[in-house]
């Protein structure tokens, strides 16, 4: 009798191929639709799974982990895991995946895109045009901020922190950072490591690139607002909660600084009537940095690999949570 293929809980469509592969080795149990499944969907749907490939937007917590009693290995399509409590995932030697490496260049694209886009005001402009107000060239018509030769600080040295100042240092950018130090990569990128309060005061651009954590949530708040530049710019293409959104709101309002481009927001998504979609200082997109084609491709494979990893009961090619694995190095 042929063996029984394992269940897969997939809570959304992902990229054709890397879903073609899963079906190729596992039943799979797809949500298809547009938003995540309800939490009483996904806590019926989870119960004969052995492994989850899941996303950021799925909360996967106790009561989520005390219903899946069969689950093998949670997979997240995603480098970030604040989505998942992961603690109680190891305490029942259950491993966790993410999705590193593969975006880190893409992501950072789009930050330095968002920090261009606000500097150089792109959004008003397009909709000034679209408006049908441009009547003619005008010597103070929407006046931006210069990139070159401007200080960007980089809150998060990781990876993606690292792309960013990459970027800038083509843009003859004085680079300073906070956080996720790495002396000798800092050192290759002529970044500066300063404390939090200095970066906010010097930086013309402030980029975070940290993950979500108890020690983040929150981490810019009214007081780090008013440390920073009339003219600066903060971007956030980490995760929302890192900012208090209703202080950011007064610190644009009130001109304390010049602008933020924002591709996370807390909440999320960002509901249409928000006080930030009322300013034409706020630019937010639909958290997409990591989205280009190839990307999400890459990003779908690698989230496969590691389920089908961690069903065949190896090592997940990319864990969260080595400490489920004690007799490995
Ligand atoms: C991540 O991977 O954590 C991003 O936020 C989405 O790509």
């Amino acid at each position: 009798m042929a063996k029984k293929k394992p269940l897969v809980y997939v809570t959304r469509k992902i990229p054709t191929e890397a879903l073609a592969r899963l079906h190729q080795r596992c039943e799979v149990l797809l949500w298809g639709e547009e938003l995540p499944p309800p939490r009483e969907q996904l806590l019926r749907d989870i119960a004969d799974a052995d492994g989850l490939l899941c996303l950021l937007t799925d909360p996967i917590d106790e009561t989520v982990l005390k219903a899946a009693s069969k689950l093998r290995v949670i997979s997240n399509m995603a480098v970030g895991y604040d989505n998942i409590d992961v603690a109680a995932a190891t305490k029942r030697g259950i491993p966790v995946g993410n999705t590193p490496d593969v975006l880190t260049e893409t992501s950072a694209d789009f930050a330095f895109a968002l920090l261009m886009a606000a500097a150089r005001r792109l959004p008003e402009g397009e909709r000034y045009v679209k408006a049908g107000h441009w009547r003619t060239w005008s010597p103070m018509l929407l006046m931006g901020q210069d990139i070159y030769g401007a200080t960007l600080g980089i809150i998060g040295l990781g990876r993606i922190g690292q792309a960013v100042a990459r970027r800038a240092r083509g843009f003859d950018m004085r680079i300073l950072y906070h956080g996720g130090s790495n002396a000798e990569a800092a050192a290759v990128l002529g970044a500066q490591q300063v404390d939090l309060a200095t970066l906010l005061q010097e930086s013309d651009f402030v980029s975070l690139h940290v993950p979500l954590t108890p020690a983040t949530r929150g981490m810019i708040g009214a007081q780090e607002l008013r440390l920073m530049k009339p003219t600066a710019i903060l971007i956030n293409t980490a995760r929302g909660p890192v900012v208090e959104a209703m202080a950011l709101y007064e610190a644009l309002k009130n001109g304390e600084i010049a602008a933020a481009a924002l591709d996370v927001t807390d909440p999320e998504p960002l509901p249409a009537d928000h006080p930030l979609l009322q300013l034409e200082n706020c630019l937010v997109t639909p958290h997409i940095a990591s989205s280009s084609q190839a990307t999400r491709a890459r990003m779908a494979h690698m989230a496969v690999n590691n389920v089908i990893a961690g069903l065949q009961g190896e090592p997940l090619p990319y864990c969260v949570n080595p400490a489920v694995y004690p007799d490995k190095p």
